[in-house]
């Protein structure tokens, strides 16, 4: 009976840390139109290689601005011979990243296969393929590359084609990446732990300084925690050592 009963208190200890941790985390939506704040992609090597998709007059490509993230895309076309490669790079500080891109088929006139190479903190870590069929069409938050592994921290990330001597359309539409609202830049940050976490923020690189009411409402849930464990963990081992009076002798 003994081992049952211990076991019951570990399970305990375990759901106040993961309801500790996942009360802190927060998603962070960033559209490909941001221009100021923590968090600003970059289109290399310069935005005259890029077009604003939904604006752009001269491009074969067309999907419906309706279905894009807040309505528009970022669209740019590699061609190996040209001596430059369009790319996106962003720095964010966070655990998790979701980067989503549209995708095009058949379009007359247009390459739309899409081959890209995801580059975190300098080391290639993914790659994504799209090959059109023939039927027209456009697909949607597309997720091109996930990462859920992350260490919590500063990241940087490159998208870039890859040169295997096609054309590669890109049409980039937003990212979300992961961040703990402790430390998160936001200013909805929940400011007790022990709250579930708030709703997404869309956008947000539009605050730029640390929240401070976040940050001590973090501290202060940390200082609850270890309190709550340290109360628990005292009475399970006086439980223990009344349970165990009578074999104690026997250790
Ligand atoms: C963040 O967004 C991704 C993609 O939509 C989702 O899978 C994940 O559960 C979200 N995480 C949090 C902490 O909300
Ligand atoms: C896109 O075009 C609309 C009008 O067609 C204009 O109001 C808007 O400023 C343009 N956006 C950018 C980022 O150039
Ligand atoms: C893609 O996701 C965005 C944001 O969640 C949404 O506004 C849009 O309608 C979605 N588009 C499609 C085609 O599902
Ligand atoms: C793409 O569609 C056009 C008609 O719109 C068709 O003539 C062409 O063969 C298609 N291309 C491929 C590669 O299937
Ligand atoms: C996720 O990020 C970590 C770096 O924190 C990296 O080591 C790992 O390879 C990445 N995983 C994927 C699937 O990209
Ligand atoms: C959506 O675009 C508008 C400009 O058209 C901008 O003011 C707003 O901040 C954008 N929202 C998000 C969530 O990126």
């Amino acid at each position: 009976m003994l081992p049952f009963r211990r076991s019951g208190q570990v399970g305990v200890y375990f759901v106040l840390f993961a309801g500790f941790a996942l009360a802190a985390l927060q998603n962070v939506t960033v559209d490909d139109g941001v221009l100021t704040g923590a968090v600003v992609p970059q289109y290399l090597p310069g935005v005259s290689v890029w077009h604003i998709g939904n604006n752009c007059t001269g491009c074969f490509v067309k999907p419906d601005p309706s279905l894009a993230y807040n309505g528009t895309w970022h669209d740019s076309t590699f061609y190996p011979t040209y001596g430059y490669t369009p790319a996106i790079e962003f720095t964010f500080t966070g655990s998790a990243l979701y980067i989503f891109f549209i995708t095009a088929n058949n379009i007359t006139g247009a390459s739309t296969f899409t081959d890209l190479d995801f580059v975190l903190d300098q080391v290639t870590v993914g790659r994504y393929t799209h090959t059109p069929s023939p039927i027209t069409g456009y697909q949607y938050n597309v997720s091109v590359y996930v990462n859920e592994s992350m260490e919590l921290g500063e990241h940087n990330m490159m998208v870039q084609p890859v040169d295997s001597g096609n054309d590669v359309l890109m049409l980039f539409d937003y990212f979300i990446y992961t961040t703990d609202a402790s430390v998160s830049v936001s200013s909805s940050a929940s400011p007790s732990s022990t709250l579930p976490p708030s709703p997404p923020t869309s956008g947000t690189a539009t605050s730029s300084s640390p929240n401070i009411g976040a940050i001590a409402g973090g501290v202060v849930g940390g200082v609850a925690a270890v309190v709550l464990v340290a109360i628990s963990l005292f009475c399970y081992w006086r439980k223990r050592a009344v349970h165990q009076q009578p074999v104690t002798h026997f250790l």
